[in-house]
């Protein structure tokens, strides 16, 4: 006899089908409007679908039990829960003020024909300065921002840690008297979150009275003061990739998730799949241990004080997730226009095969109105350390190869020269020349 055609493989997973009687069907049926999308995947047969996938509530009730919010939309990832958000909120002409906007958000904010207004403190952009807090808002300039702006402020972008500046913390008083100043101008407050974690240990070890709180009381507390939350789960969510946005405001859950459907997905996977939905609420819970997050930030301050011992100048304090060394300190002779923290990147590379990222003037892109490069910033090259990845070992090579390009400064003369750059977020894609 010939043999049968067969599958060419075999399965080695099962699952209990859950049975369901009819009068159970048409009572789900009705709750879900009659739209069998709306379903759980649990109320079907045999499914463990995108749609209502249990992974999703699994996500969806961790998100909500870490931050107090209780409307959820999945992204893919940080920029388009942004992408998202914004396309339901901004509009041309607009005025998002923020500390320091993630160059992402930036450019979701720019690409619609809106302004995005830094209102960070000033300490930020002194290097050498030791205080706690210098991601915190500057209180004065967001109220020049809504003063001036009044009616035209769709929300303000609060970012913890604030990244561009160096992965600087925001202390609890400021996120709140944040939200209250923005509330007395009826303006929402969106938290761009993809280090609250890292933010809650700051406030736990550096400000007063928090020191025995645990960090989800912390979290807790950030999140209460605000009005809603966009999150690149890659970074405190310990995913590899994934996002989302939350929010306790119906009518922008309602608005936001129109744009979720036709970008992302549908509003229960929004381009995660269900493994990385379970894993996300995993990470979540993960990572909010006190002891996970210090075992990480330790090894980050670990190579500050490497740098300490050679002398290179960094934003100090350190903060949680990189170093982000100050170019124009190292690479004095190279002016602004010829991109030191670009050159400096580059010459790390070349090191010792290190792949660091500029955050500095080639991010900081052109003012959209002048054309002109922005020059007013940080110019840094951020040593970003992935979580639970490297040992310190690890960190002793980084350390001595930018001590090698530290000590050999001085016969860089020439830096870099942009040969083709793109209107938004040219970083990405940018090209050059070496000058010299
Ligand atoms: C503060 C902040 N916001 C937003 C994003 C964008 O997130 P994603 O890379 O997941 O799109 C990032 C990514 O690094 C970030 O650090």
């Amino acid at each position: 006899m010939e043999l049968p055609f067969a599958e060419a493989w075999k399965i080695k997973m099962v699952e209990p089908i859950k049975k369901s009687t009819r009068e159970q069907r048409e009572k789900w049926l009705n709750e879900a409007h009659q739209n069998v999308f709306m379903l759980k995947s649990d109320y079907v047969y045999g499914d463990e679908s995108y749609g209502g996938a249990r992974s999703f509530y699994h996500m969806k009730d961790t998100i909500t039990e870490l931050t107090g919010f209780e409307y959820v939309i999945p992204t893919h990832q940080g920029r388009a829960a942004e992408n998202v958000l914004f396309s339901y909120l901004v509009k041309p002409g607009l005025v998002v003020p923020g500390n320091a906007h993630f160059d992402t958000t930036k450019g979701h904010i720019e690409s619609r024909k809106a302004f995005a207004i830094d209102v960070t403190v000033p300490e930020a952009y002194d290097t050498q300065l030791e205080v706690p807090f210098k991601g915190n808002v500057s209180l004065e300039k967001l109220e020049k921002v809504l003063q001036e702006n009044k009616g035209n402020v769709p929300f303000m972008v609060l970012t913890v840690t604030n990244n561009t500046v160096g992965g600087q913390p925001v202390s609890m008083k400021n996120i709140r008297e944040t939200c209250e100043l923005c509330h007395k101008y009826g303006v929402p407050v969106n938290i761009d979150s993809a280090r609250f974690i890292e933010n809650a240990y700051f406030i736990k070890t550096r400000e007063e009275g928090y020191a025995d709180k645990t960090l989800r009381e912390i979290a807790l507390e950030m999140f209460s003061y605000a009005d809603s939350m966009t999150m690149s789960a890659k970074k405190d969510g310990l995913v590899n990739m994934g996002g989302f946005i939350a929010t306790n405001k119906k009518d922008w859950y309602e608005g936001a998730k129109l744009f979720c459907i036709p970008f992302e997905g549908f509003l229960t996977y929004g381009g995660m799949n269900g493994r990385d939905m379970d894993a996300l609420a995993v990470g979540l819970k993960e990572n909010i241990e006190f002891e996970m997050v210090e075992t990480r930030i330790k090894q980050v301050h670990y190579l500050a004080k490497k740098l300490d011992e050679y002398g290179i100048p960094y934003q100090r304090p350190a903060g949680g997730h990189a170093i982000f060394v100050d170019a124009d300190k190292v690479l004095t002779q190279i002016p602004k226009e010829e991109f030191p923290a670009q050159t400096l990147t580059c010459e790390l590379y070349l090191e010792a095969g290190i792949r660091a990222c500029e955050i500095g003037y080639v991010l900081a892109d052109r003012d959209p109105v002048t054309r002109q490069n922005r020059f007013g910033g940080n110019d840094f090259v951020r040593l970003c350390i992935p979580r639970r990845v490297y040992t310190n070992n690890h960190m002793d090579v980084i350390a001595a190869a930018l001590k090698n390009v530290y000590d050999r400064r001085d016969s860089i003369k020439r830096g870099l020269e942009i040969t083709w750059e793109a209107e938004l977020m040219r970083h990405f894609t940018c090209q050059f020349k070496r000058l010299g």
